[in-house]
């Protein structure tokens, strides 16, 4: 056995150390019951619009949202009943130890994506990483992202494997990944989606949801109160209610569903108590950080009194940049 390690490549861009790893695998026929898992969306309705970190400060009455719903199904908290579908899944646990040559696999999360009229795509995108020690319950979001694109924090790296499974194939509706990096022209898994999952590593791995019809009226906005659920009428339609007026409904196969699965990943149970015992503290990643910015000769430092600071942001991010893959679409969060 390898080790969670042994698939990972390394590349250099000025500034940053990016890493990137090898190809999804593709299941096909992922459950034999699609059924099972439209039940699920059901007794877990409504969804509500995609927040996120990158959308802060959005005004609550202003249809500024596009019809991209999600919700949790499980998280630290949270494990609604019925999910065990897909947190224990067999053949998808399995592909996540086949893809890093790994033999603890931990499910940790499950979420839904549902979307539907988005003329424009997703953001292109790593998902967000996780040290051991250090996440977004005590660590802002941009620290950790800059974190994992210098390269200064790889021994700490909580190892994810994702899955993203699609219910139905829709108007659109693809995924374009960058699994040769991202300075390599992009894949798209496109067509013939319905029942498939990819397994690999999207925190190592740009990806991108492409856009999603019907794209007869562009992308159609709601208000982040918006909810989206079953019509409840027995037309078996699903429904978008917007502050009490209903702004669009479809049958459930004409909205874009996906279920995205997590877990993390360890070589094995040594180095799995190994790496937990080896928590990073905050005073502990200022030193990292300012050891390698003292070697680059650069004039911040991190200071940790500081840290909301947008200047103090800017400056950091631009000594340790994000990788921008090329071929990629433009977002529906894009700047207009
Ligand atoms: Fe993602």
């Amino acid at each position: 056995m390898g080790g969670a390690s042994r698939i990972v490549r390394v590349i250099y861009a000025p500034g940053a150390m990016i890493r990137y790893s090898d190809p999804p695998i593709l299941l096909r026929d992922v459950f034999e019951d699609v059924g099972e898992v439209v039940g699920l969306l059901e007794r877990n309705a409504p969804y509500t619009p995609l927040g996120g970190w990158y959308r802060p400060g959005v005004d609550l009455d202003t249809p500024t949202s596009p019809m991209w719903f999600q919700n949790d199904w499980v998280h630290a908290d949270l494990r609604v009943a019925g999910s065990e579908l897909f947190l224990f899944h067999e053949r998808v646990t399995q592909a996540a130890r086949d893809f890093y040559d790994a033999e603890v696999i931990v499910p940790h999360s499950v979420y839904v994506n549902m979307m539907a009229a988005l003329e424009r795509s997703g953001p292109a995108h790593t998902d967000n990483p996780r040290f051991h020690g250090r996440d977004r319950s005590n660590t802002p979001m941009w620290l950790l992202r800059t974190m994992l694109w210098s390269g200064l924090f790889d021994r700490y790296t909580i190892v994810q494997a994702t899955s993203i499974w699609w219910m139905n194939d829709v108007e659109g509706g693809g995924l374009l990944y960058w699994p040769d990096g991202p300075d390599k022209p992009p894949h798209e898994h496109v067509g013939e989606m319905a029942n498939t999952a990819l397994v690999g590593d999207n925190h190592g791995m740009f990806h991108q949801v492409g856009p999603v019809g019907p794209f007869d009226q562009g992308t159609r906005l709601v208000t982040p109160r918006a909810e989206l659920a079953p019509a409840g009428d027995g037309s078996g339609e699903w429904a978008v209610t917007d502050r009490g007026e209903v702004r669009y409904r479809a049958p459930l196969e004409r909205y874009r569903v996906s279920v995205l699965w997590k877990a993390d990943v360890y070589p094995d149970e040594a180095e799995q108590q190994r790496q937990m015992a080896d928590p990073l503290s905050i005073p502990d990643v200022a030193r990292i950080f300012d050891r390698d910015l003292e070697e680059k000769r650069a004039d911040v430092r991190l200071d940790l009194d500081r840290l909301e600071d947008p200047g103090l942001i800017a400056a950091v991010n631009a000594v340790y940049p994000e990788a921008i893959p090329v071929g990629k679409a433009p977002s529906i969060f894009d700047p207009a």
